[in-house]
């Protein structure tokens, strides 16, 4: 403590002896905040304020090549910023301590940590999250799993990521929002408003908010071919129409920091991309917290082939606009040569050290480095009742409804039912996790199984239970013994899917189908003539033609956390009605990938009431449509959408048309509908997408209920990144559709833009 005393009089120094600098712009643009920060920076040598920017990882849980770097010495030393991986509240206190009392400046270290979909009660994976729609819950998950880390010694999260993915081989699409940017952009805003808070940086020094870090700037979902870390090719107009908004989002509601991308955008690897991380994301948008590298972010410039060696490396990757080192331990060893070859200057390092020390300012660390170190806190908080009731909810509306033939689902509980529980997912607790599950317990997730005896416990529902064969392997003899119990059932209720860890950073598959021996027991399932439904746990859009096409009822649950098994329960028996539309479109097969709704139109685009006209955009072995679309998903009840009217069908500059429909429950149960608005541009100067998500809106209604519902439409809502890349409207024809799906085409209206 002694050392922050120290630290605090100097505080009170007064400005004009710092040099002013022109190029640090504050995060909170508060005088007093940039006068402490100054005045830090002013006691600090240039070692120090290399340390400042250098992350390391106390490997207790990695994700990449672990550094032969021991970080203690350079923790002694008062050489580090900040220290990932590291939990508990003992574990990260004893670091603490050794910072702020045995170094000579004592300056708090920043405790970070990839808390991803929850941290100890485990929400759904993003992907399934997102298919809720529902963004106050997004919100609300997040800001439980910031109530839990902070309780548990963290100050710093690397999520949201908000990368569009249209490429379900890519491993990393469980992480996202699916493949739209529209409600890309408007999840990344919720996830950033329940970490830290809102959007006003005093919140972040709540002690129970968490600093957020927007990732992988730029385009890491683009990923050629599906495969982990591989190029992203695009244009610049694709990166501003497509990848670029939800990070712009998500840095207008206040994200603190940023992370770079590990893959190129335009010839440059992100991390050494100074376009990107300085003329984009500082000049453009006016982003003034700071930028942190992906794992080994720059060491691996090497092997990118931009850098001869990691100090050339170290210097691309500071000038490029990098402020903190993670891991990689180059800017360490090697800022403090380059400074003195007069490679980069003494302001370089200040403004990076600035952003940085400016975050421990805002969030407290100065005034009380222990603030997130409390025990007592920790117990009281970290899977409280309530949090293991919202990831429930949480749970049941994720889940997706992709079929239901003759109503096979729910199985209500007073009807006197057979059900026959099998598939290798029936029983397994330790995959529903998925990946990336923050400090999350595989052993105490709820198993689905385990679910239904709860939600069943005083039904006239019977249950018998074979497991058949295992996620990833078969014998006839347990296929044989699932298909005795099937045949002794009236329902087949099957859980199938992939093993958790065949989704996730590193994870790309060429093969979306299900196993072989899933596939095997599903085809021994059908023959016996009952009716089944499935649920499917993985963490991306499998290729499900066979199961669409044989298969009465499916579920697409992905993975879905501590609670999964209650969640799904919900379902099965009605508890709950299911309301979760995809986020990203199921391809028929691998060779259609990428398929996703928001395509472009070619110049010879197919009739798809005759799409096998020759010398089309088109296949000639299978459908260019997706098996099932973006925003789709049903209900066990049914809804109308009808008389699309708009106010008026031409929008002025400073107009605006209100579009309303009439909304109707036309089945016998009460659910939600999620209406979603799409617009398509008919002629600009670039092409334009054939269909874009433009609003939507989450309502409950009950049997017969009709409800009008409204959505605006501006100018600003139909802008796009134009022939020059600058954001404009341009005048003309537009079309717009309010349905239930981005396939669905009942309801269309025209207007046009005149200045
Ligand atoms: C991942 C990041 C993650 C980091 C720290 C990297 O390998 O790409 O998303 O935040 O590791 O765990």
């Amino acid at each position: 403590m002694k050392k922050i005393i120290s630290i605090s009089l100097l505080l009170i120094v007064p400005i004009f002896l710092f040099s002013q600098n022109k190029v640090w712009k504050s995060y909170s643009g508060d005088r007093i905040i940039e006068q402490k920060v100054d005045s830090v920076l002013s006691l600090m040598t240039v070692k120090e304020k290399i340390g400042q920017m250098s992350q390391f990882s106390a490997n207790w849980s990695v994700t990449g090549p672990v550094m032969p770097d021991n970080f203690l010495p350079y923790l002694k030393k008062g050489l580090i910023g900040s220290i990932f991986n590291a939990v508990t509240v003992d574990g990260v206190r004893e670091m603490q301590k050794i910072a702020v009392e045995k170094t000579r400046l004592g300056i708090p270290i920043l405790f970070g940590y990839d808390v991803i979909h929850g941290y100890k009660t485990i929400f759904p994976i993003p992907l399934a999250e997102a298919c809720s729609w529902d963004l106050d819950l997004m919100k609300q998950t997040a800001r439980i799993a910031a109530e839990e880390a902070t309780a548990d010694g963290l100050s710093w999260t690397f999520a949201p990521m908000v990368d569009i993915s249209r490429d379900p081989r890519w491993g990393r699409v469980m992480e996202g929002a699916g493949e739209d940017p529209f409600l890309g952009s408007q999840i990344a805003k919720a996830r950033v408003e329940g970490f830290q808070g809102g959007k006003d940086w005093r919140s972040l020094k709540e002690t129970n908010t968490i600093l957020s870090c927007v990732k992988h700037f730029a385009a890491y979902g683009a990923a050629e071919s599906g495969r982990d870390y591989n190029v992203a090719e695009l244009s610049e107009h694709t990166l501003r129409n497509v990848y670029f908004p939800p990070y712009k989002t998500a840095i207008e509601a206040g994200a603190g920091t940023v992370m770079a991308a590990f893959n190129e955008v335009n010839g440059v690897p992100s991390t050494a991309n100074y376009w990107l991380l300085t003329k984009v994301l500082r000049e453009e948008w006016g982003f003034k917290g700071f930028v942190v590298t992906d794992y080994t972010g720059i060491n691996e410039l090497v092997p990118h082939g931009v850098a001869k060696d990691e100090k050339q490396a170290a210097m691309l990757a500071l000038k490029a606009g990098n402020d903190m080192d993670m891991t990689g331990a180059t800017y360490i060893k090697y800022l403090e040569g380059l400074f003195n070859e007069k490679k980069i200057t003494e302001e370089q390092i200040n403004v990076a050290v600035r952003r940085i020390l400016e975050m421990k300012f805002l969030l407290g660390l100065f005034d009380d480095p222990y603030k997130y170190m409390d025990e007592d806190r920790s117990a009281r908080t970290i899977r409280k009742p309530e949090f293991l009731e919202t990831a429930r909810k949480a749970v049941a509306r994720s889940l997706v409804l992709l079929k239901n033939d003759k109503q096979l689902l729910p199985i209500e509980k007073n009807k006197h039912t057979k059900v026959a529980l099998l598939g290798p997912m029936m029983k397994n607790s330790i995959n529903l996790n998925g990946e990336w599950q923050g400090r999350g317990d595989r052993n105490k997730s709820v198993s689905i199984y385990k679910g239904l005896m709860d939600v069943y416990k005083n039904s006239n529902v019977k249950f018998d239970y074979a497991k058949g064969c295992e996620i990833d392997g078969f014998t006839s003899k347990s296929i044989d013994e699932a298909v005795k119990v099937a045949e002794k059932s009236d329902v087949l209720l099957v859980a199938v899917g992939e093993d958790f860890n065949w989704s996730g950073e590193a994870a790309c598959r060429t093969n979306i189908q299900l196993p072989e021996g899933q596939q095997k027991l599903l085809k021994a399932l059908k023959k016996t003539g009952k009716p089944i439904a499935l649920l499917i746990l993985s963490g991306r859009p499998l290729d499900i033609s066979w199961e669409a096409q044989n298969i009465d009822a499916i579920v697409q649950v992905w993975f879905p956390g501590s609670q999964g098994g209650y969640g799904v329960a919900d379902v099965v028996s009605g508890d709950y009605n299911p309301s979760g539309k995809l986020v990203m479109s199921f391809p028929r097969n691998v060779g259609q990938i990428p398929v996703y709704y928001n395509q472009k139109p070619t110049g010879r685009p197919v009739d798809l009431k005759n799409p096998t006209v020759d010398y089309k955009s088109r296949y000639i072995d299978a459908s260019i449509t997706s098996l099932f679309p973006f925003g789709y998903g049903l209900s066990y009840t049914t809804f109308s959408i009808k008389n699309l009217k708009l106010d008026t069908s031409v929008l002025r500059p400073n107009g605006r048309i209100v579009a309303t429909v009439d909304v109707t429950n036309t089945g016998e149960r009460e659910g939600e509908v999620v209406v979603q608005m799409y617009c398509r541009d008919l002629v600009g100067s670039t092409t334009r997408p054939i269909k874009e998500l433009k609003g939507f809106q989450k309502i409950n209604l009950k049997p017969q209920e009709k409800r009008q519902v409204q959505f605006v439409i501006t100018p600003e809502l139909l802008k796009y990144y134009g022939i020059n890349h600058k954001k404009v409207i341009e005048p003309g024809d537009f079309k717009l559709w309010i349905s239930q799906n981005s396939a669905d085409t009942t309801n269309v209206a025209d207007f046009s833009y005149k200045e």
